[in-house]
């Protein structure tokens, strides 16, 4: 690989996440999406050579990533062998267990029994020794907290996990899961949660809660998938875009109301000479609490133009007074339809 140190830092404006003694890059790479056995295994050994080089030392990855569920971890982990061994102290590699793994009541949820053997496939597909952040990938109602919490701790004492993390609860849960993980000796260092200018559920206590819990924020789907980026504001959908090829955004997610909110965001994003796509990673990245954003990328034509957009000047208050204005008008059409 990869140029030397040379460059890779330069960019800079690492975020400390939480309270803890760990730095993430603004922008991580997310390989939910794009790195199955379906994809083209040179665009994606491409795309994390590049994110590396600059500067995006975190990869976020879960159990069930692909398809197939592993074929993601499977993918990174034959790149991590052959391209970047040598940089692995240098890298944040997380991965998920919480969504239906494997067959049977021990596939799925969040039991002590999932979550080990879960985390231990993972390290086998990933050819690592150890994760740096294993996370909880949802709430499981039918399993006591304080398992989950002890299976979290265990996963650290035992040495598979430098740090742990959850994903996906509400806020109280959040804090109590948090307060069983501190009482265990294994802080809960961060938070996965979705948040974009199309879901902006997390302004609504949710970081206010974390940032005094000294719980960092991995914002998920920055772009909502895709939606906030110029191909939806065409009249039809290019068929390389995620609406066409996968189930996880649906059309029906792209109504008047949202394409009107698209144009009007996209006038803000012209006067500052970028791309609708660059102004919602900007706009996730306004907030000191969120530490890092988890972008998703098909090309490395659009990580280069995401991680272009981490180090332009940050939103104006102008700027984010006409996004608030251009949300408050998506919100009033929802609501009157
Ligand atoms: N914890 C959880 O429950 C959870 C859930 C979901 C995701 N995540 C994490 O978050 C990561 C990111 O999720 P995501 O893929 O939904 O993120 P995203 O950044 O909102 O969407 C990524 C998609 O946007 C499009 N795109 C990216 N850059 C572009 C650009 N410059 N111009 C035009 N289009 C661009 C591409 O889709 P096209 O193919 O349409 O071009 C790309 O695949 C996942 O990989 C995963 O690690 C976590």
């Amino acid at each position: 690989m990869t140029n030397e140190a040379g460059g890779r830092y330069d960019g800079g404006r690492f975020r400390r996440c939480g309270a803890s003694g760990l730095s993430l890059p603004p922008v991580s790479l997310g390989l939910w999406q794009n790195f199955g056995d379906e994809d083209s295994t040179e665009t994606g050994r491409a795309i994390i050579r590049l994110a590396f080089d600059r500067g995006v030392t975190h990869v976020d990855l879960a159990n069930n990533y692909g398809p197939p569920p592993g074929a993601a971890e499977a993918a990174f982990g034959r790149i991590m062998a052959t391209d970047l061994k040598p940089f692995r102290d240098e890298m944040v590699i997380a991965t998920k267990a919480g969504y239906r793994m494997w067959p049977g009541p021990y596939g799925d949820g969040g039991s002590r029994k999932y979550l080990l053997s879960s985390l231990d496939a993972s390290l086998r597909r990933l050819q690592l020794d150890y994760v740096d952040i294993f996370y909880h990938h949802r709430p499981d109602p039918a399993t006591p907290l304080a398992e989950t919490a002890g299976a979290l701790a265990q996963a650290v004492r035992s040495g598979r996990a430098l740090y742990v993390g959850i994903s996906n609860y509400p806020a109280p849960l959040a804090v109590e899961m948090a307060d069983l993980l501190q009482a265990l000796g294994a802080p809960c260092i961060i938070h996965q949660g979705r948040y974009s200018l199309l879901d902006r559920g997390a302004d609504d206590g949710l970081l206010d809660r974390l940032e005094p819990a000294g719980i960092g924020f991995a914002a998920f789907s920055p772009l909502a998938q895709g939606l906030l980026t110029d191909k939806y504001r065409q009249p039809a959908t290019p068929p390389d875009a995620r609406m066409a090829r996968s189930t996880t955004l649906p059309p029906e997610r792209l109504t008047p109301a949202v394409r009107a909110l698209l144009d009007a965001l996209a006038a803000v994003a012209q006067r500052r000479g970028q791309s609708l796509a660059q102004l919602a990673l900007l706009w996730v990245l306004r907030r000191p609490a969120v530490t890092t954003a988890v972008i998703g990328a098909r090309t490395t034509a659009q990580l280069n133009e995401l991680l272009d957009a981490a180090t332009a000047a940050p939103l104006s208050d102008d700027e984010c007074q006409s996004i608030r204005a251009a949300c408050a008008d998506l919100d009033h059409r929802r609501t009157n339809t």
